[in-house]
């Protein structure tokens, strides 16, 4: 049974997770909302409404995954034409917020923080409030001026590995920064909790160390927000294939799938990989060998909340 909606709640399908948009507009039984965005010759990206949205309460779902900047871009101008069409209020629905690893000046580094300086243009934009997804680091929650629904990924995969029933399993933290994360699975899965000491050395590479917690002769589900160039799961698995460890699942919320991370998730010693639709993944090698879970339902029960609490 759809969700309840009354006419005043308009989805609008950006062009970064059009399925995953789909997904969420099935779930209320309705159609995105007409706003077309094409280009000028030049690349500029144009936006028209063909919808009236004066008063409506509208949710513009787009990840700032890459193309980053285009899809950065592309969710600004909606914002812009949605406000400037009078629409009562706007969510950005950002399932995959991009720029969030860059996040801090380490160390008193000459580097701008640009998940601020993109939380600022968002709410630049005409946004009031954002809705997203395991957010790299949940502090981010606080570089946004307007309100922030921060939701967990955990559920799409708890369910499904629940399901699998995989026994003797230990969860594992890929580094320290993921630990609530893998503690969380743990938990809910009823499983051992294991972490990697893993140092990232730059953007491309991290160096690992050792492995902190029992793992021998166990199952191992390595939990993470991102899989970007593969390098944190790759070196994971290894070193825990090293331990003693029997079949490598991955479950990581956002498949930015980057430079060799195709190549580099192949060579691993990983039985499956699990991933969300918070970034639509390109290539059938790629379909094949991942398997994407759904996040449209969580979305949609968030929409819905936050639609109803402004009617009520
Ligand atoms: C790091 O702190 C994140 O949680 C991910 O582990 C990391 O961003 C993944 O990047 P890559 O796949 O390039 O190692």
């Amino acid at each position: 049974m759809p969700k309840q909606r009354d006419g005043s709640l308009v989805l609008i399908r950006g062009n970064a997770t059009p399925d995953l948009a789909m997904g969420i507009c099935r779930e209320f039984g309705c159609e995105p909302g007409q706003v077309e965005v094409s280009r000028f010759p030049d690349g500029e990206i144009h936006v028209q409404s063909h919808e009236d949205l004066r008063g409506k309460d509208v949710f513009i779902i787009q990840s700032t995954c890459p193309p980053v900047n285009e899809n950065l871009m592309e969710l600004l101008i909606l914002t812009d034409c949605v406000k400037r069409s009078s629409a009562d209020r706007i969510t950005a629905v950002i399932p995959y917020f991009g720029y969030a690893r860059q996040d801090r000046r380490e160390r008193g580094a000459h580097v701008p923080i640009s998940a601020k300086l993109i939380a600022n243009l968002i709410a630049a934009a005409g946004a009031d409030r954002v809705l997203t997804m395991d957010l790299h680091a949940e502090q981010i929650q606080g570089f946004f001026d307007i309100p922030v629904d921060h939701l967990y990924g955990g559920p799409v995969f708890i369910d499904h590995f629940r399901k699998l029933e995989i026994p003797d399993l230990v969860v594992v933290s890929p580094d320290v920064g993921s630990i609530k994360m893998a503690r969380a699975y743990s938990k809910a899965l009823g499983a051992r909790l294991a972490t990697v000491d893993k140092r990232r050395i730059s953007a491309e590479e991290t160096e690992v160390g050792f492995v902190i917690g029992e793992v021998e002769g166990r199952n191992a589900l390595i939990s993470d927000d991102i899989i970007a160039t593969g390098g944190s799961i790759a070196q994971a698995s290894r070193i825990l294939k090293d331990n003693g460890v029997k079949d490598i699942y991955i479950a990581a919320t956002h498949p930015v799938l980057v430079g060799p991370a195709v190549e580099k998730l192949e060579a691993s010693p990983i039985k499956g990989v699990f991933v969300t639709d918070t970034i639509p993944i390109a290539g059938k090698y790629l379909q094949n060998r991942v398997k994407v879970l759904s996040s449209a339902g969580l979305f949609a029960d968030a929409i819905e909340q936050i639609h109803r609490s402004s009617t009520i």
